[in-house]
């Protein structure tokens, strides 16, 4: 047989099933396009079986158009069946959605407004941006600890003096163990190396944002109840070198270039050594005021080495594992970031101060 009479012209094929796939418009008409496009009976099936009766040559060169023009017109097929139900399941959800805001008409004068997340949540979420970009995965713990989750696991016996720096809301005092809230991030640390153990998933390296509890007075650097972020690594090898760079590179990213940190020795009775971390005040830009006490740098918070007693607690052998950790304030890093001379102006709210974020 001359192979020209049974050469069909792919390209012609294609347009005319492109075109087809194009012009369906629910997922029940792409169905019944792609079984005429694709299906046994469709000129593409048909032409495949021409093949059959050329020249190898032919078929080779044929063969190969038509491999190609059932890819193309299988790839138009998936999009546009994708893009169809994407819009029957939003048309879907639109219809069965549940008004759950409780307007009474004429109770607020024009449309109502829309509110956006707070600074706070929002200066959260930029945090644990810069963490994930630097290999950290995000956990959470509970608001309400137990004694042990948020002093005993973390090396703070029941006398131990940093008690009283902790002294905290105590939901339940006594037998079996009371239970408080927690007055830092530290406790989901414990958490997370008690999973780690139970599902033998060392190493850790994880940021924990969340909120705490002290009995601060509030002033210009202190809320009673403020935010946290929690970090943990874990792993072999991890000295203090490891801490004091994954710090800076942090400072950097989330304040700029112009805005140092420093780490000041420190004790903390879950880390040695120990460490506070400071950066530049962002009011005066060190120059000293009144947000920085005149001194120029502020606290965010504590870091340093796993203490080998809080590795001891959970079970993980401090021959083969060594870690550092951090814990520092959301709310001051929102203070130094947008420079709120006082604190207390994130919970006042007061909506003049709160709409420039
Ligand atoms: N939990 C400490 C605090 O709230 C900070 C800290 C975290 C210190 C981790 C060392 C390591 O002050």
């Amino acid at each position: 047989m001359n192979p020209d009479t049974v050469m069909p012209d792919v390209e012609a094929l294609v347009t005319e099933a492109t075109n087809a796939i194009a012009e369906a418009t629910t997922t029940e008409e792409i169905r019944s396009v792609g079984a005429a496009v694709t299906g046994k009976k469709s000129p593409l099936a048909e032409a495949s079986r021409a093949l059959g009766q050329m020249d190898p040559e032919d078929r080779k060169v044929l063969g190969q158009r038509l491999g190609e023009a059932r890819g193309v017109v299988e790839a138009a097929l998936e999009s546009r069946r994708d893009e169809l139900r994407y819009a029957e399941l939003a048309a879907e959800m639109a219809a069965s959605r549940l008004d759950l805001t409780e307007y009474v008409p004429g109770s607020v004068p024009g449309p109502m407004a829309r509110g956006h997340l707070s600074l706070v949540t929002q200066t959260r979420d930029s945090l644990e941006d810069v963490f994930v970009g630097m290999g950290f995965e995000v956990a959470e713990g509970p608001e309400i600890e137990t004694d042990w989750y948020n002093f005993g696991a973390l090396n703070i016996p029941p006398a131990h003096p940093a008690r009283g720096m902790w002294d905290t809301f105590y939901l339940h005092l006594g037998e079996p163990e009371s239970t408080l809230l927690r007055t830092h991030t530290s406790p989901v640390q414990i958490h997370l190396m008690e999973q780690a153990v139970l599902n033998g998933t060392l190493p850790i390296h994880a940021v924990m944002p969340g909120r705490c509890y002290r009995r601060d007075t509030p002033d210009a650097r202190h809320l009673a109840v403020f935010h946290q972020i929690e970090g943990l690594v874990v792993d072999r090898g991890i000295t203090f070198a490891d801490l004091a760079g994954t710090i800076e590179t942090f400072t950097r990213a989330y304040f700029g270039p112009d805005i140092h940190s420093r780490l000041r020795p420190a004790f903390f009775p879950f880390t040695e050594p120990s460490a506070e971390f400071e950066v530049t005040c962002a009011i005066c830009r060190g120059e000293g005021c009144r947000t920085c006490s005149q001194t120029g740098w502020i606290e965010l918070g504590g870091c340093g080495m796993v203490d080998p007693a809080v590795f001891a607690s959970v079970g993980i052998d401090a021959d083969e594992w060594t870690g550092f950790a951090f814990g520092f304030g959301i709310d001051r890093c929102a203070q130094m970031r947008h420079q709120i001379a006082d604190m207390r102006a994130l919970i006042e709210n007061d909506v003049r101060f709160l709409r420039q974020f």
